[in-house]
């Protein structure tokens, strides 16, 4: 499979090739990546070791490279639809910059702002001072399905098809306690997340960062998962390309604001000023100073279904096709995937799928149905509806950098 991460087993590599291949996300296993890291970190755990060592490439990722540097990969949709958890190895991984070596002994997060004092917290602290907690949500990127976008008008950035989602238990904090004891003020009204990876969006280097409202944090005791700061996915510890040693979780929100490698949390009266919320991750046409500052960061994603199976260009035999895929509902409010519906002559009629997974807030939601196909069908169509009677629109108008298409998604097919 071309551009698909595979076979890498038991390589012995230097570690010139081993960055090449952490662009290729085989990372599990490069020295420095893992808890403790490598040597010469700084006060925030940041490493600047830059010997080149030689290492074993024991695991490989199953996910198709849309850019090595920085890395944004996705998963081949048929491995995305097969289960509620995605495996790490099959989850995206969309960077900004090169991936940080950060050393977890060395690691602190700090925590400022409009707070009594700022406070800093050693992973160890994290660990056992605060009630361990896990959550299940779904993270996907506002560029999902931005390939199709493309095909209007050229949208820059990595060409994601609809690949840039991915289910996980997170295991980490609740924001919500590390903030209580840290005391908040009255005036605060959104969380800052920073990270500690350097990026280059223009010519000056700019750490990631993004906000949050802080009532989002505190939410009232509701299902709705919290937000995380998360250091285990999936059971095991964080792997680099996924922000270790801790990363923030947000439920609900585009996974830009699921800042990785987080290595400053602020409280403030008004939202981040990091150029990841006034000058990206913002619906625009036109590239205008107007434009950008006049529009609104992005915040919750929006209701979207996708067919995983058949994929794109399959050939099919007239008669009964299985169809498969997952359904989002909105990430703000309350709301759940209530109907996803498919259609074989270009959406004149619709029949129901069946939804199969758990049925869990701030999560997809797995569908399969069986579909009759003709001689006459040349795409099959998904829509969802969620449980305030949302739906998708057939089709959505272009934006500049290419976020939040959450239309129709059709596949084109051949019968015959
Ligand atoms: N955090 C930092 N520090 N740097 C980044 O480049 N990318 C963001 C978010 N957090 C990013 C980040 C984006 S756009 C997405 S979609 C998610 O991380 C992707 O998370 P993943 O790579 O673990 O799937």
């Amino acid at each position: 499979m071309d551009g698909i991460i595979e076979g890498l087993d038991r390589e012995t590599i230097t570690r010139r090739t081993a960055v090449k291949v952490i662009g290729a996300g085989a990372l599990s296993l490069l020295p420095g990546c893992q808890a403790g890291g490598p040597p010469n970190a700084d006060a925030s755990g940041l490493a600047s070791s830059k010997r080149k060592r030689k290492t074993n490439i024991a695991t490989s990722k199953r996910l198709r490279v849309l850019s090595r540097s920085p890395l944004s990969a996705e998963p081949a949709l048929d491995d995305l639809a097969e289960s509620f958890i995605t495996s790490v190895d099959r989850f995206f991984i969309h960077n900004h910059g090169a991936i940080p070596q950060i050393d977890a002994s060395s690691y602190v997060l700090s925590v400022g702002g409009d707070i009594p004092h700022e406070e800093s917290f050693t992973l160890d602290q994290l660990r056992n001072d605060f009630k361990k907690t896990s959550i299940v949500a779904t993270l996907t990127c506002a560029g999902n399905r931005r390939d199709e976008f493309s095909r209007i008008a050229p949208v820059a950035g990595a060409q994601w098809g609809p690949g840039a989602i991915g289910t996980a238990r997170w295991t980490g904090v609740l924001l919500a306690d590390v903030l209580r004891k840290t005391g908040v003020r009255r005036s605060s009204r959104h969380v800052w997340f920073e990270g500690l990876d350097e990026t280059r969006p223009k010519q000056e280097s700019v750490r990631f960062g993004g906000s949050i409202p802080l009532n989002v944090v505190y939410r009232p005791k509701t299902a709705q998962p919290g937000v995380l700061l998360a250091y285990e996915m999936n059971g095991q510890p964080l792997e680099p390309a996924h922000g270790f040693p801790l990363r923030a979780v947000v439920p609900g929100f585009i996974g830009a604001r699921s800042v990785k490698w987080l290595g400053r949390i602020m409280v403030h009266a008004e939202p981040s000023d990091n150029h990841y919320m006034t000058q990206d991750f913002k619906l625009v046409v036109e590239d205008s100073n107007a434009a950008w500052s006049g529009a609104d960061p992005l915040s919750g994603y929006l209701l979207n279904s996708v067919i995983c199976e058949p994929a794109a260009g399959a050939k099919l035999q007239p008669g009964l096709v299985a169809v498969r895929g997952y359904a989002l509902p909105p990430g703000l409010g309350d709301l759940r995937v209530h109907t996803v519906e498919l259609s074989v002559d270009g959406g004149d009629s619709w029949r129901p799928a069946t939804l199969r997974s758990h049925d869990a807030p701030q999560c997809w939601r797995l569908w399969e149905a069986k579909v009759p196909v003709r001689l006459s069908t040349t795409s099959l169509i998904v829509r969802a509806h969620d449980s305030a009677g949302g739906d998708q629109p057939p089709r959505l108008p272009w934006n500049r950098r290419g976020y939040q298409n959450h239309s129709w998604h059709e596949v084109p097919v051949t019968v015959g």
